[in-house]
Protein backbone atom coordinates (compact mmCIF):
# COMPACT_ATOMS: atom_id res chain seq x y z
CA UNK A 1 0.00 0.00 0.00
CA UNK A 2 1.02 3.44 -0.87
CA UNK A 3 0.60 5.69 2.48
CA UNK A 4 0.84 9.73 2.90
CA UNK A 5 0.71 10.98 6.58
CA UNK A 6 -0.14 14.50 6.86
CA UNK A 7 1.94 15.62 10.06
CA UNK A 8 5.30 14.49 11.16
CA UNK A 9 4.35 14.98 14.94
CA UNK A 10 4.24 12.04 17.47
CA UNK A 11 1.72 10.29 16.29
CA UNK A 12 2.32 11.28 12.58
CA UNK A 13 6.42 10.58 13.18
CA UNK A 14 5.56 6.75 14.96
CA UNK A 15 2.68 5.46 12.85
CA UNK A 16 4.37 6.51 9.55
CA UNK A 17 7.80 4.58 10.67
CA UNK A 18 5.97 1.52 12.33
CA UNK A 19 3.75 1.26 9.02
CA UNK A 20 6.95 1.88 6.32
CA UNK A 21 7.85 -1.46 8.96
CA UNK A 22 4.88 -3.42 7.89
CA UNK A 23 6.36 -3.34 4.19
CA UNK A 24 3.88 -0.30 3.07
CA UNK A 25 5.62 2.86 1.49
CA UNK A 26 5.41 5.57 3.11
CA UNK A 27 5.68 9.47 2.84
CA UNK A 28 5.30 11.95 5.97
CA UNK A 29 4.30 15.16 4.78
CA UNK A 30 4.68 18.15 7.86
CA UNK A 31 4.26 22.28 6.88
CA UNK A 32 7.45 22.80 9.22
CA UNK A 33 10.08 22.57 6.56
CA UNK A 34 12.66 22.73 9.45
CA UNK A 35 11.91 19.50 10.29
CA UNK A 36 11.48 17.89 7.51
CA UNK A 37 14.90 18.91 6.99
CA UNK A 38 16.09 17.40 10.04
CA UNK A 39 14.01 14.20 9.17
CA UNK A 40 15.77 13.92 6.15
CA UNK A 41 19.30 14.41 8.03
CA UNK A 42 18.17 11.52 10.27
CA UNK A 43 17.38 13.70 12.95
CA UNK A 44 14.76 12.72 15.37
CA UNK A 45 12.71 15.66 16.76
CA UNK A 46 11.14 13.66 19.72
CA UNK A 47 12.21 11.09 22.63
CA UNK A 48 10.80 8.07 21.90
CA UNK A 49 12.72 4.96 22.42
CA UNK A 50 13.71 2.56 19.35
CA UNK A 51 12.16 5.47 16.97
CA UNK A 52 15.84 6.68 15.79
CA UNK A 53 16.31 3.28 14.41
CA UNK A 54 13.13 2.51 13.22
CA UNK A 55 13.31 5.22 11.09
CA UNK A 56 16.93 4.84 10.25
CA UNK A 57 16.15 1.06 8.52
CA UNK A 58 12.99 1.71 6.92
CA UNK A 59 14.45 5.08 5.25
CA UNK A 60 17.52 3.15 4.41
CA UNK A 61 15.57 0.62 2.64
CA UNK A 62 13.64 2.92 0.61
CA UNK A 63 10.52 2.71 2.08
CA UNK A 64 10.22 5.94 4.42
CA UNK A 65 10.35 9.22 2.89
CA UNK A 66 9.94 12.95 3.87
CA UNK A 67 8.72 15.69 2.19
CA UNK A 68 6.70 19.15 2.72
CA UNK A 69 4.48 18.78 -0.82
CA UNK A 70 1.49 17.15 0.04
CA UNK A 71 -0.19 17.24 -3.10
CA UNK A 72 2.53 14.47 -4.59
CA UNK A 73 2.01 12.33 -1.78
CA UNK A 74 -1.65 12.29 -1.49
CA UNK A 75 -1.66 12.30 -5.02
CA UNK A 76 -0.16 9.20 -5.37
CA UNK A 77 -1.86 7.60 -1.97
CA UNK A 78 -4.11 4.53 -1.54
CA UNK A 79 -4.69 5.82 2.04
CA UNK A 80 -4.23 9.32 3.26
CA UNK A 81 -3.45 10.02 7.49
CA UNK A 82 -4.53 12.98 8.92
CA UNK A 83 -2.02 13.13 12.17
CA UNK A 84 -1.78 16.76 12.56
CA UNK A 85 -2.05 18.15 15.98
CA UNK A 86 -6.04 18.93 17.81
CA UNK A 87 -4.63 21.44 20.58
CA UNK A 88 -7.02 22.34 23.34
CA UNK A 89 -8.80 25.19 21.91
CA UNK A 90 -8.11 28.36 24.01
CA UNK A 91 -11.18 29.19 26.38
CA UNK A 92 -13.30 26.52 26.05
CA UNK A 93 -11.66 23.02 26.49
CA UNK A 94 -12.81 21.50 22.82
CA UNK A 95 -10.09 20.73 21.02
CA UNK A 96 -8.97 23.19 17.67
CA UNK A 97 -9.82 21.40 14.51
CA UNK A 98 -8.23 24.15 12.13
CA UNK A 99 -5.11 21.97 11.41
CA UNK A 100 -7.23 18.86 10.72
CA UNK A 101 -9.99 20.80 8.42
CA UNK A 102 -6.70 22.54 6.96
CA UNK A 103 -5.57 19.46 6.17
CA UNK A 104 -8.56 18.41 4.39
CA UNK A 105 -9.08 20.90 2.15
CA UNK A 106 -5.14 20.12 0.80
CA UNK A 107 -6.14 16.72 0.45
CA UNK A 108 -9.24 17.22 -1.31
CA UNK A 109 -7.09 19.29 -3.99
CA UNK A 110 -4.99 16.62 -4.51
CA UNK A 111 -6.62 13.12 -4.32
CA UNK A 112 -6.55 11.52 -7.79
CA UNK A 113 -7.96 8.18 -7.78
CA UNK A 114 -9.76 6.50 -5.20
CA UNK A 115 -8.25 7.05 -1.43
CA UNK A 116 -9.19 6.40 1.96
CA UNK A 117 -8.82 9.85 4.05
CA UNK A 118 -8.31 8.69 7.19
CA UNK A 119 -8.33 10.56 11.24
CA UNK A 120 -5.08 9.43 12.66
CA UNK A 121 -5.58 12.36 15.31
CA UNK A 122 -7.89 12.30 18.05
CA UNK A 123 -11.11 14.04 17.37
CA UNK A 124 -14.33 14.93 18.71
CA UNK A 125 -16.87 12.67 17.42
CA UNK A 126 -18.79 14.50 14.16
CA UNK A 127 -14.92 15.23 12.82
CA UNK A 128 -14.22 12.45 10.29
CA UNK A 129 -18.26 13.54 8.80
CA UNK A 130 -17.31 17.34 8.39
CA UNK A 131 -13.53 15.53 6.83
CA UNK A 132 -16.09 13.99 4.19
CA UNK A 133 -17.66 16.97 3.88
CA UNK A 134 -14.98 19.26 3.01
CA UNK A 135 -13.50 17.22 0.52
CA UNK A 136 -16.93 16.39 -1.27
CA UNK A 137 -17.51 20.24 -1.34
CA UNK A 138 -13.91 20.64 -3.06
CA UNK A 139 -14.18 17.41 -5.16
CA UNK A 140 -17.99 16.42 -5.93
CA UNK A 141 -17.04 13.96 -8.16
CA UNK A 142 -13.89 12.86 -6.28
CA UNK A 143 -13.74 8.89 -5.52
CA UNK A 144 -12.41 9.00 -1.61
CA UNK A 145 -14.02 7.34 1.41
CA UNK A 146 -13.32 8.92 5.02
CA UNK A 147 -12.03 6.24 7.78
CA UNK A 148 -11.36 6.90 11.39
CA UNK A 149 -8.53 5.00 12.91
CA UNK A 150 -7.56 6.29 16.75
CA UNK A 151 -4.30 5.48 17.88
CA UNK A 152 -3.88 4.38 21.44
CA UNK A 153 -0.30 4.76 21.42
CA UNK A 154 1.74 5.62 24.89
CA UNK A 155 4.80 7.80 25.14
CA UNK A 156 7.80 5.84 25.69
CA UNK A 157 6.28 2.32 24.40
CA UNK A 158 4.63 3.99 21.12
CA UNK A 159 6.48 1.43 18.89
CA UNK A 160 5.55 -1.55 21.07
CA UNK A 161 2.33 -0.46 21.13
CA UNK A 162 1.67 0.11 17.82
CA UNK A 163 3.35 -3.07 16.70
CA UNK A 164 1.77 -5.33 19.40
CA UNK A 165 -1.52 -3.65 20.47
CA UNK A 166 -4.31 -4.94 21.86
CA UNK A 167 -6.95 -3.80 19.60
CA UNK A 168 -6.85 -1.73 16.48
CA UNK A 169 -10.26 0.31 16.20
CA UNK A 170 -11.08 0.91 12.60
CA UNK A 171 -14.18 3.09 11.88
CA UNK A 172 -15.45 2.72 8.12
CA UNK A 173 -18.52 3.10 6.27
CA UNK A 174 -17.85 1.00 2.40
CA UNK A 175 -15.89 -2.57 1.72
CA UNK A 176 -13.96 -0.84 -0.38
CA UNK A 177 -12.27 1.44 2.55
CA UNK A 178 -12.75 -1.58 4.56
CA UNK A 179 -10.43 -3.81 2.00
CA UNK A 180 -7.60 -0.80 2.43
CA UNK A 181 -7.43 -0.61 5.66
CA UNK A 182 -7.59 -4.24 6.43
CA UNK A 183 -4.90 -4.63 3.70
CA UNK A 184 -2.67 -1.87 5.81
CA UNK A 185 -3.11 -3.38 9.46
CA UNK A 186 -2.66 -7.30 7.55
CA UNK A 187 0.87 -7.69 9.58
CA UNK A 188 -1.41 -7.26 12.57
CA UNK A 189 -3.94 -9.79 11.36
CA UNK A 190 -0.89 -12.44 11.58
CA UNK A 191 -0.21 -12.16 14.83
CA UNK A 192 -4.12 -12.19 15.72
CA UNK A 193 -4.69 -8.58 16.77
CA UNK A 194 -8.63 -8.19 17.10
CA UNK A 195 -9.73 -5.39 14.41
CA UNK A 196 -12.68 -3.46 15.93
CA UNK A 197 -14.45 -2.02 12.69
CA UNK A 198 -17.06 0.51 13.51
CA UNK A 199 -19.03 3.35 11.96
CA UNK A 200 -17.03 6.73 12.28
CA UNK A 201 -18.88 7.97 15.13
CA UNK A 202 -18.25 4.69 16.96
CA UNK A 203 -14.41 4.67 16.47
CA UNK A 204 -14.22 8.97 17.47
CA UNK A 205 -16.34 7.87 20.87
CA UNK A 206 -14.17 4.62 21.60
CA UNK A 207 -10.56 6.51 21.39
CA UNK A 208 -12.27 9.32 23.85
CA UNK A 209 -13.80 7.11 25.82
CA UNK A 210 -10.83 4.70 26.52
CA UNK A 211 -9.14 7.45 27.53
CA UNK A 212 -11.43 8.65 29.88
CA UNK A 213 -12.00 5.86 31.65
CA UNK A 214 -8.08 5.64 31.95
CA UNK A 215 -7.74 8.74 33.50
CA UNK A 216 -11.20 7.89 35.95
CA UNK A 217 -9.22 5.02 37.16
CA UNK A 218 -6.09 6.81 38.12
CA UNK A 219 -8.05 9.54 40.13
CA UNK A 220 -10.12 6.89 41.79
CA UNK A 221 -7.44 5.23 43.26
CA UNK A 222 -5.33 8.51 43.82
CA UNK A 223 -8.59 9.34 45.77
CA UNK A 224 -8.40 5.89 47.35
CA UNK A 225 -5.11 6.56 48.19
CA UNK A 226 -5.46 9.56 50.15
CA UNK A 227 -8.18 7.43 52.30
CA UNK A 228 -5.31 5.43 53.09
CA UNK A 229 -3.23 7.99 54.29
CA UNK A 230 -5.98 9.27 56.93
CA UNK A 231 -7.02 5.56 58.04
CA UNK A 232 -3.12 3.56 57.96
CA UNK A 233 -4.22 1.42 54.84
CA UNK A 234 -1.39 0.63 51.74
CA UNK A 235 -2.70 1.46 48.98
CA UNK A 236 -0.29 -1.07 46.87
CA UNK A 237 -2.04 -3.97 48.30
CA UNK A 238 -5.33 -2.30 47.96
CA UNK A 239 -4.73 -1.58 44.54
CA UNK A 240 -3.43 -5.57 44.24
CA UNK A 241 -6.68 -6.69 46.09
CA UNK A 242 -9.02 -5.18 43.92
CA UNK A 243 -6.70 -5.46 40.82
CA UNK A 244 -6.68 -9.05 41.05
CA UNK A 245 -10.85 -9.16 40.17
CA UNK A 246 -10.51 -9.94 36.28
CA UNK A 247 -13.55 -7.67 36.10
CA UNK A 248 -11.11 -4.25 37.32
CA UNK A 249 -7.61 -5.62 36.21
CA UNK A 250 -4.19 -4.71 38.07
CA UNK A 251 -3.30 -1.67 35.39
CA UNK A 252 -3.18 1.55 35.85
CA UNK A 253 -3.48 1.33 39.30
CA UNK A 254 -0.22 3.19 40.55
CA UNK A 255 -1.68 6.15 42.92
CA UNK A 256 0.89 9.36 42.18
CA UNK A 257 0.64 13.04 41.93
CA UNK A 258 -2.20 12.92 39.19
CA UNK A 259 -2.05 12.19 35.48
CA UNK A 260 -0.54 14.61 32.99
CA UNK A 261 0.69 14.74 29.50
CA UNK A 262 -0.82 15.05 26.09
CA UNK A 263 -3.87 12.98 25.82
CA UNK A 264 -5.20 12.48 29.40
CA UNK A 265 -5.70 16.30 30.11
CA UNK A 266 -6.51 17.22 26.71
CA UNK A 267 -8.76 14.42 25.83
CA UNK A 268 -11.22 14.70 28.94
CA UNK A 269 -11.52 18.15 28.57
CA UNK A 270 -12.18 17.59 25.06
CA UNK A 271 -15.26 14.83 26.08
CA UNK A 272 -16.72 16.55 28.82
CA UNK A 273 -17.33 19.68 25.94
CA UNK A 274 -18.63 17.36 22.99
CA UNK A 275 -20.60 15.84 25.42
CA UNK A 276 -22.25 19.03 26.86
CA UNK A 277 -23.00 20.00 23.07
CA UNK A 278 -24.49 16.79 22.81
CA UNK A 279 -26.59 17.53 25.61
CA UNK A 280 -25.16 14.28 27.67
CA UNK A 281 -22.86 15.31 30.03
CA UNK A 282 -20.50 13.31 31.29
CA UNK A 283 -20.41 14.38 35.05
CA UNK A 284 -18.13 11.76 35.89
CA UNK A 285 -15.53 12.66 33.73
CA UNK A 286 -15.64 16.47 34.26
CA UNK A 287 -15.30 15.07 38.15
CA UNK A 288 -12.13 13.72 37.25
CA UNK A 289 -10.54 17.05 35.64
CA UNK A 290 -11.71 18.77 38.70
CA UNK A 291 -10.32 16.21 41.45
CA UNK A 292 -6.97 15.54 38.92
CA UNK A 293 -6.73 19.44 38.34
CA UNK A 294 -6.54 20.14 42.33
CA UNK A 295 -4.82 17.04 43.18
CA UNK A 296 -1.82 18.89 41.57
CA UNK A 297 -1.71 21.99 43.18
CA UNK A 298 -2.62 20.30 46.35
CA UNK A 299 0.52 17.76 46.00
CA UNK A 300 3.16 20.84 47.09
CA UNK A 301 1.31 21.07 50.11
CA UNK A 302 1.82 17.54 50.87
CA UNK A 303 5.59 18.87 50.65
CA UNK A 304 5.22 21.35 52.74
CA UNK A 305 3.17 19.91 55.31
CA UNK A 306 5.75 17.67 55.37
CA UNK A 307 8.55 19.96 55.96
CA UNK A 308 6.65 20.81 59.28
CA UNK A 309 4.63 23.56 57.83
CA UNK A 310 7.17 25.90 55.62
CA UNK A 311 10.04 25.33 53.52
CA UNK A 312 11.15 28.96 53.53
CA UNK A 313 14.80 29.11 52.86
CA UNK A 314 14.74 25.48 52.24
CA UNK A 315 16.61 23.69 49.29
CA UNK A 316 14.04 21.41 48.16
CA UNK A 317 15.80 18.17 44.95
CA UNK A 318 13.42 17.34 42.61
CA UNK A 319 13.99 13.74 40.74
CA UNK A 320 11.76 13.75 37.72
CA UNK A 321 9.97 16.51 36.02
CA UNK A 322 8.59 14.92 32.67
CA UNK A 323 4.86 14.18 33.21
CA UNK A 324 6.14 10.37 33.16
CA UNK A 325 9.35 8.36 32.57
CA UNK A 326 10.90 7.52 29.21
CA UNK A 327 9.57 10.66 27.23
CA UNK A 328 11.13 14.47 27.17
CA UNK A 329 7.39 15.51 27.37
CA UNK A 330 6.82 18.30 29.77
CA UNK A 331 2.77 18.82 28.53
CA UNK A 332 1.08 18.92 31.72
CA UNK A 333 3.29 17.71 33.83
CA UNK A 334 2.89 18.02 37.77
CA UNK A 335 6.10 19.21 38.08
CA UNK A 336 4.60 22.13 35.98
CA UNK A 337 2.34 22.68 39.37
CA UNK A 338 4.68 21.46 41.88
CA UNK A 339 7.47 23.20 41.16
CA UNK A 340 6.53 27.13 41.08
CA UNK A 341 4.10 26.40 44.24
CA UNK A 342 6.52 25.09 46.21
CA UNK A 343 9.31 28.50 44.87
CA UNK A 344 5.98 30.85 46.15
CA UNK A 345 6.41 28.89 49.52
CA UNK A 346 9.88 30.30 49.49
CA UNK A 347 12.24 27.14 48.31
CA UNK A 348 14.65 27.02 46.27
CA UNK A 349 14.96 24.00 43.46
CA UNK A 350 17.66 21.91 42.17
CA UNK A 351 16.01 19.08 39.85
CA UNK A 352 17.42 16.06 37.74
CA UNK A 353 15.32 14.81 34.85
CA UNK A 354 17.17 12.21 32.44
CA UNK A 355 15.39 13.99 29.11
CA UNK A 356 12.99 16.73 30.58
CA UNK A 357 15.12 19.22 31.38
CA UNK A 358 15.96 21.27 28.15
CA UNK A 359 12.22 21.56 27.76
CA UNK A 360 11.77 22.60 31.79
CA UNK A 361 14.03 25.54 31.61
CA UNK A 362 11.81 26.88 29.15
CA UNK A 363 8.61 26.34 31.42
CA UNK A 364 10.14 26.55 35.33
CA UNK A 365 12.29 29.72 35.69
CA UNK A 366 14.32 30.32 38.58
CA UNK A 367 14.79 26.48 39.28
CA UNK A 368 18.71 25.43 39.42
CA UNK A 369 19.34 21.71 37.45
CA UNK A 370 21.76 19.08 38.63
CA UNK A 371 23.65 16.74 35.83
CA UNK A 372 22.48 13.74 38.54
CA UNK A 373 20.05 12.63 41.35
CA UNK A 374 23.24 12.82 43.80
CA UNK A 375 24.26 16.56 42.45
CA UNK A 376 20.44 17.37 42.98
CA UNK A 377 20.75 15.80 46.26
CA UNK A 378 23.65 17.33 48.04
CA UNK A 379 22.88 20.28 50.03
CA UNK A 380 19.20 19.27 50.11
CA UNK A 381 16.67 19.63 52.72
CA UNK A 382 13.72 17.85 51.07
CA UNK A 383 14.17 15.62 48.36
CA UNK A 384 10.77 15.32 46.14
CA UNK A 385 10.27 12.40 43.50
CA UNK A 386 7.77 13.60 40.85
CA UNK A 387 8.23 11.30 38.06
CA UNK A 388 9.43 7.86 38.65
CA UNK A 389 12.21 7.31 36.41
CA UNK A 390 13.66 3.86 36.10
CA UNK A 391 16.76 4.70 37.21
CA UNK A 392 15.95 6.33 40.25
CA UNK A 393 14.99 3.01 41.38
CA UNK A 394 18.07 2.27 41.38
CA UNK A 395 19.98 4.95 43.05
CA UNK A 396 21.58 4.06 46.55
CA UNK A 397 20.18 5.57 49.39
CA UNK A 398 22.82 5.71 51.42
CA UNK A 399 24.57 7.90 48.84
CA UNK A 400 21.52 10.06 48.68
CA UNK A 401 21.55 10.24 52.48
CA UNK A 402 25.32 11.43 53.03
CA UNK A 403 25.00 13.96 50.35
CA UNK A 404 21.42 15.43 51.75
CA UNK A 405 21.39 18.45 54.57
CA UNK A 406 18.51 16.51 56.00
CA UNK A 407 17.21 13.40 54.82
CA UNK A 408 13.95 13.71 53.84
CA UNK A 409 11.73 12.24 51.06
CA UNK A 410 8.34 12.76 49.70
CA UNK A 411 8.20 10.08 47.21
CA UNK A 412 5.34 10.98 44.96
CA UNK A 413 5.29 7.55 42.76
CA UNK A 414 6.17 5.58 45.41
CA UNK A 415 9.44 4.12 43.96
CA UNK A 416 10.93 3.31 47.55
CA UNK A 417 10.20 0.62 50.00
CA UNK A 418 9.12 3.25 53.05
CA UNK A 419 10.28 0.83 55.82
CA UNK A 420 13.42 0.50 54.74
CA UNK A 421 13.57 4.30 54.08
CA UNK A 422 13.30 4.70 57.31
CA UNK A 423 15.08 1.96 58.27
CA UNK A 424 18.06 3.77 57.15
CA UNK A 425 17.36 6.89 58.96
CA UNK A 426 14.84 9.09 56.56
CA UNK A 427 11.80 10.67 56.97
CA UNK A 428 9.79 9.44 54.42
CA UNK A 429 6.57 9.96 53.18
CA UNK A 430 4.45 8.49 50.20
CA UNK A 431 1.56 8.43 48.48
CA UNK A 432 -1.10 6.58 50.37
CA UNK A 433 1.34 4.36 52.54
CA UNK A 434 0.54 4.14 56.10
CA UNK A 435 2.87 6.26 58.58
CA UNK A 436 4.86 4.86 61.35
CA UNK A 437 2.62 4.30 64.51
CA UNK A 438 3.47 6.76 67.17
C1 LIG B 1 -2.11 7.83 27.14
C2 LIG B 1 -2.81 6.49 26.84
O1 LIG B 1 -2.28 5.47 27.68
C3 LIG B 1 -2.68 6.14 25.38
O2 LIG B 1 -3.41 4.95 25.11
C4 LIG B 1 -3.20 7.29 24.54
O3 LIG B 1 -3.04 7.02 23.17
C5 LIG B 1 -2.49 8.58 24.89
O4 LIG B 1 -2.62 8.83 26.30
P1 LIG B 1 0.39 8.63 27.58
O5 LIG B 1 -0.19 9.97 27.85
O6 LIG B 1 1.60 8.53 26.72
O7 LIG B 1 -0.71 7.66 26.94
O8 LIG B 1 0.83 7.99 28.98
P2 LIG B 1 0.26 7.00 30.08
O9 LIG B 1 1.28 5.98 30.34
O10 LIG B 1 -1.09 6.52 29.77
O11 LIG B 1 0.22 7.98 31.36
C6 LIG B 1 -0.61 9.13 31.40
C7 LIG B 1 -0.52 9.80 32.75
O12 LIG B 1 -1.14 9.01 33.76
C8 LIG B 1 0.91 10.03 33.25
O13 LIG B 1 1.00 11.31 33.86
C9 LIG B 1 1.12 8.93 34.25
O14 LIG B 1 2.07 9.26 35.24
C10 LIG B 1 -0.26 8.80 34.84
N1 LIG B 1 -0.52 7.46 35.42
C11 LIG B 1 -0.63 6.37 34.61
C12 LIG B 1 -0.68 7.33 36.80
O15 LIG B 1 -0.58 8.31 37.56
N2 LIG B 1 -0.97 6.10 37.29
C13 LIG B 1 -1.10 4.99 36.52
O16 LIG B 1 -1.38 3.91 37.06
C14 LIG B 1 -0.91 5.14 35.13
Amino acid sequence: MRIAMIGAGYVGLVSGACFAQFGHDVVCVDKEADKIARLRRGEIPIYEPGLEKLVADNVRSGRLEFGSNLGDAVGNADAVFIAVGTPTRRGDGHADLSYVYAAAAEIAEAIRGYTVVVTKSTVPVGTGREVARIIREAQPSGEFDVAANPEFLREGAAIEDFMKPDRVVIGVESQRARDVMAAIYRPLNLIQTPMVFTNIETAEVTKYAGNAFLATKITFINEIADLCEKVGADVHDVARGIGLDGRIGRKFLHPGPGFGGSCFPKDTLALAYTAREANAPQTIVEQVIEVNNSRKKRMAQKVVEFSGGSVKGLKIAVLGLTFKPDTDDMRDAPSLDIVPALQAAGATIVAFDPAGMAEAARLLPGIGFAKTAYEAASGADVLVVITEWHEFRGLDPRRIKEAMRQPRIVDLRNIFDPEEMRGLGFAYEGIGRPRPRT
